[in-house]
């Protein structure tokens, strides 16, 4: 059902025109009506089949709380800069919460039709493929790490650790969707992603996918990853590349 749904929602952002943003804080934070359109077509979608459904999504006013039997978890674009610039790099991302545990999730990325999927203790799969990570160390590691846009006061942390995978990791990626940062490392293809703060919405969905590939999901401070609601930093990767980052003391 979220797959479906989700494929839906890829389909009209692939054919999305006359994108306007509308500041939600300021001309950083911005949504537009494909994004609150989609959350809509999900949120109907799923209560449809489970009509006692709570969510939690990012263009919501007052999110339920997360400790209902079936909650869902909703990012209806994340990337949304990139989709109103045109980047072409955007998804939407959806986790399933069963009284507070996050149990499923689902990430589509239309542009590049891939169908991200995790269920809790069976696995995460790529277009059905199931995902296992190797674990790389943080000087085998391309890096990818969001800048959190909306929160001056983290910007000289983030840049002394782009600074440091600049400098031992191979490369460093800004690529502007968290939930695709934390899918590709679900996928292999980078070592270590970091963000400074994140919204819930934000790692709900990648952090099940991440961990199910074989990664570690913590805070940048080296603690547990908060599946609360609250907003918190991020640190994700293989565990030899998260100790390393971690053991840099940045
Ligand atoms: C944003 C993206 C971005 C990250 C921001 C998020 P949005 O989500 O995930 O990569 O750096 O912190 O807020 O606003 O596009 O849904
Ligand atoms: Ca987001």
């Amino acid at each position: 059902m979220i797959v479906s749904a989700e494929r839906k929602a890829g389909e009209q952002i692939l054919h999305a025109h006359n994108v306007i943003a509308n500041n939600k804080t300021d001309a950083r934070n911005v949504v537009t009506e494909y994004d609150t359109g989609i959350q809509q077509m999900l949120i109907e979608t799923f209560s449809t089949a489970l009509p006692d459904a709570h969510f939690f999504c990012e263009e919501m006013a007052s999110p339920d709380s997360l400790d209902a039997e079936h909650t869902f978890i909703i990012d209806p674009i994340d990337g949304t800069m990139n989709f109103v610039k045109g980047f072409h790099h955007s998804c939407v991302s959806t986790a399933y919460m069963n009284r507070g545990v996050i149990s499923a999730a689902a990430i589509y990325n239309p542009y590049a039709d891939e169908m991200f999927t995790a269920i809790i203790g069976k696995g995460a799969w790529l277009n059905g493929e199931k995902l296992k990570i190797e674990n790389v160390s943080l000087a085998e590691s391309v890096v990818c790490f969001g800048s959190a846009p909306y929160y001056r006061d983290t910007r000289d942390r983030t840049l002394a650790m782009i600074r440091a995978a600049l400098d031992i990791g191979l490369d460093i990626r800004r690529e502007g969707s968290a939930a695709l940062d934390l899918c590709s490392v679900a996928a292999g293809r980078s070592g270590v992603f970091f963000e400074m703060l994140l919204s819930f919405w934000d790692f709900a969905a990648g952090m099940l996918i991440a961990t199910e590939a074989g990664a570690e999901v913590r805070t940048v401070d080296g603690g547990p990853l908060p599946a609360t609601g609250e907003k918190s930093s991020v640190l994700c990767g293989a565990p030899a590349a998260v100790r390393d980052f971690l053991a840099l003391g940045i």
